[in-house]
């Protein structure tokens, strides 16, 4: 069968790791693929977590499955996280949460979804946007658009752009918003803005599905949900992928949640019969672990409390990164101003370097970046950030 056909490319962000790993240089960086090291560059287990597991395995008494959407203390406790525990969405039920594997299961599930009953829409999605998006909603069977965003100019939100797309942007269309961290740009609409996007969808008809893979990682649990508020509040259908690989760490247990919000009760109930089918006919039921860790974590005052700090601590890593890379950049007398990098939110940014410099930083000093210029600053530590800018500004000169 597979004589005659030719090999797929690897994947643009995880492949670069599989590069990374083989890569022998003990000096190498990996400011690739969007996951949290410490400054001493490791992933950590966080402590709350670590807890969390310890409980779990004294009493855990059975591995029999899951319900198909997943354990029920898990779907509220995720409803409470992602649209506030006082949500009025949340009082009049009209809303329903599965545990999905990961936010990439999330945005699967949800998008099998909508195809299920809206063959002939679009997907739009931001220009740039996460290389995946295009294809997972490619492989659920959708037409991928894009609409405008991000402007190479300002290094900045181009709103104007932005809003006169989604304007024209038919009824019944399914348009894909990052609720905050934008990925790749690190670039977020304000509050104002927001509304107006959300006032849009709810007059022109076209369905918001929101990507909330770094809840914590802007400026905080509570206000990096206002996206998701306003588009609940509108009371149009709306669809909500959430991930906890990086706000608690837990990438590999592949733990995310798909939240469908409706307009009332009667219609989320019928929302959650379709889900069921969907993730029946694909894996069946979710994996455990991840959730129950989630869920034990935020149903715990002392344990959410310890979260919250865990994740303060690397929100203000991150953003220290920024400013030393913005300091050592100067420092290096590279040209330019890359003040937006402070700006910019969440775990990455969008450098603006070419792909020549991309290019040339990978062969020949070992430092890995996403092909379009998006780093993780979250890659970067006190003790590689002096060779990094270094590199950087070698390459520039190029
Ligand atoms: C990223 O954008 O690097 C992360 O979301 C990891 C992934 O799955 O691509």
């Amino acid at each position: 069968m597979w004589k005659d056909i030719q090999p797929a490319p690897p994947d643009s962000i995880l492949g670069l790791t599989e590069e990374f790993k083989k890569d022998p240089n003990p000096e190498k960086v990996n400011l690739g693929v969007g996951v949290y090291k410490d400054d001493q560059g490791n992933t950590p287990v966080l402590r709350c977590v670590k807890r969390a597991e310890k409980e779990l395995l004294e009493t855990q008494q059975t591995k029999s499955y899951l319900p198909i959407s997943g354990d029920p203390a898990y779907a509220s406790a995720v409803q409470r996280l992602v649209l506030g525990a006082d949500s009025e969405v949340i009082s009049s039920k009209r809303a329903v949460t599965i545990h999905a594997p990961g936010g990439t299961g999330a945005l699967r599930v949800g998008a099998d979804l909508i195809h299920l009953f809206n063959k002939e829409a679009s997907v739009w999605v931001s220009s740039p946007t996460w290389a995946n998006h295009n294809g997972i909603f490619a492989a659920a069977g959708f037409g991928i658009k894009q609409y405008g965003y991000y402007d190479p100019q300002s290094k900045g939100l181009d709103f104007d752009a932005m809003y006169n797309d989604l304007q024209k942007i038919p009824a019944g269309d399914v348009v894909v918003l990052h609720a905050c961290c934008h990925n790749p740009s690190g670039v977020d609409l304000n509050v104002e803005q927001w509304q107006q996007v959300a006032e849009l969808a709810a007059k022109a008809g076209w369905i918001p599905f929101l990507d909330f893979a770094y809840q914590g990682f802007g400026d905080g649990i509570d206000e990096d949900r206002f996206a998701v508020e306003v588009f609940a509040a509108a009371g149009i259908d709306c669809y909500v992928a959430s991930s906890f690989s990086k706000n608690f760490g837990l990438y590999n247990e592949r733990t995310g949640a798909m939240t469908v919000i409706t307009p009332s009760a009667e219609e989320a109930v019928v929302a959650l019969s379709h889900l069921k089918t969907v993730v029946r006919t694909n894996y069946s039921n979710p994996p455990a672990h991840g959730g129950f860790i989630a869920s034990m974590i935020l149903n715990s005052p002392e344990l959410s409390a310890m979260w919250l700090e865990e994740l303060a601590e690397m929100r203000n890593r991150i953003r220290d990164m920024r400013k030393s890379l913005v300091a050592g950049l100067a420092a290096q007398g590279v040209d330019g101003d890359f003040s937006f990098i402070e700006r910019q939110r969440g775990m990455f940014s969008f450098s603006g370097w070419s792909d020549d410099v991309v290019s040339q930083l990978r062969k020949t000093k070992s430092i890995y970046i996403v092909g379009g210029g998006r780093i993780n600053l979250a890659g970067l530590t006190t003790s590689n950030i002096d060779a990094v800018c270094a590199a950087v500004a070698e390459a520039m000169k190029q």
